[in-house]
């Protein structure tokens, strides 16, 4: 990678890319071979917004790979809570760290906060802007169910706020892939991530149906509708509820289709769709700790 840091995966080559998936799918084969690989490894934990698989498949992962996770809690029982700024929280765990993971609430905070550190600030979310390390997990499913060749992949729900779409779009610029979006007109890409994805020169269809394209998909990507981050509840209630998936849906998809979503879900996928062979969340989620372990494993490789 170009700098240790990953704020945005518009920092990610498709060769950066194929580097952390190959070392995860190393781990995947021989987890045993790398159980000792960073045994003085410390990993700091900054979380600013709610998170369960995020935070603890780092956790998991550090903690694979022999080293160890401090965690700085919640807000209410950190000093952020005494009115500490994030440049200052953030100089300070660098002292206990070798390496950060931060989700805030802020677009731009990643970021803004690797402008202050030295060692790696790994961006686990900012605000409605971008969350590079679920990319790589996602890329990581594709590649072992799709494949990421030819690949045509539809994404649906809240592409206005939802970060991680924002992430794996412009990730998936690096590779042979049809990109359709499927939205209500007020969650549609914003402009930022419409104008890198036509500076990169990537194949994009906008839909409001899902129907229209179904039938072409290897891929559909489900994502839960952001209610955090509208500024008015209504404008919310007006789009809940309106993409919503369930085993019906799928008799007009292909036999191969595979169905992803980051999780949380709310209720845009059925729980019917569970037990169907497109189902494919849970490994996805699960996918974070290889993905995870590979992508320390080579910064704190590079850190030596
Ligand atoms: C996502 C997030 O936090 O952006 N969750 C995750 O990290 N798997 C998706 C979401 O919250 O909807």
């Amino acid at each position: 990678m170009d700098h240790d840091h990953l704020v945005t995966t518009k920092q990610l080559s498709r060769a950066d890319v194929e580097r952390v998936l190959d070392r995860a799918a190393e781990i995947d084969a021989d987890p045993a071979a790398f159980a000792q690989r960073h045994d003085d490894a410390v990993l700091g934990l900054l979380f600013f917004e709610p998170s369960t698989r995020t935070k603890m498949s780092f956790e998991t992962a550090i903690k694979r790979l022999g080293g160890d996770a401090v965690d700085m809690g919640s807000v209410d029982s950190s000093s952020v809570k005494k009115g500490e700024s994030l440049a200052d929280t953030v100089r300070v765990i660098e002292g206990y760290a070798d390496a950060l993971v931060l989700r805030h609430p802020l677009e731009g905070s990643a970021k803004m906060a690797s402008e202050y550190v030295d060692v790696p600030i790994l961006n686990a979310g900012d605000g409605a802007g971008h969350h590079p390390t679920q990319t790589l997990l996602d890329l990581y499913t594709i590649r072992e169910t799709a494949g990421l060749d030819d690949l045509t992949v539809g994404i649906m729900g809240d592409l206005k706020y939802g970060r991680t779409v924002h992430s794996l779009a412009t990730a998936l610029t690096n590779f042979d892939a049809h990109q359709h979006f499927v939205a209500p007109d007020s969650l549609k890409l914003p402009r930022s991530v419409r104008y890198d994805l036509h500076e990169a020169g990537a194949s994009v269809r906008e839909h409001t149906e899902l129907e229209e394209i179904l039938p072409s998909l290897d891929v559909l990507y489900v994502t839960r509708i952001q209610r955090e981050r509208f500024p008015d509840e209504n404008e919310y209630q007006k789009v809940a509820g309106q993409y919503r998936i369930d085993e019906s849906t799928l008799a007009a998809a292909s036999d191969d289709l595979t169905v992803m979503h980051p999780l949380p879900r709310v209720d845009e996928i059925a729980p019917s769709v569970d037990d169907t062979a497109a189902a494919n969340y849970f490994q996805q989620a699960h996918n974070g700790v290889p993905v995870r372990m590979a992508l320390l494993d080579l910064l704190l490789e590079d850190q030596q």
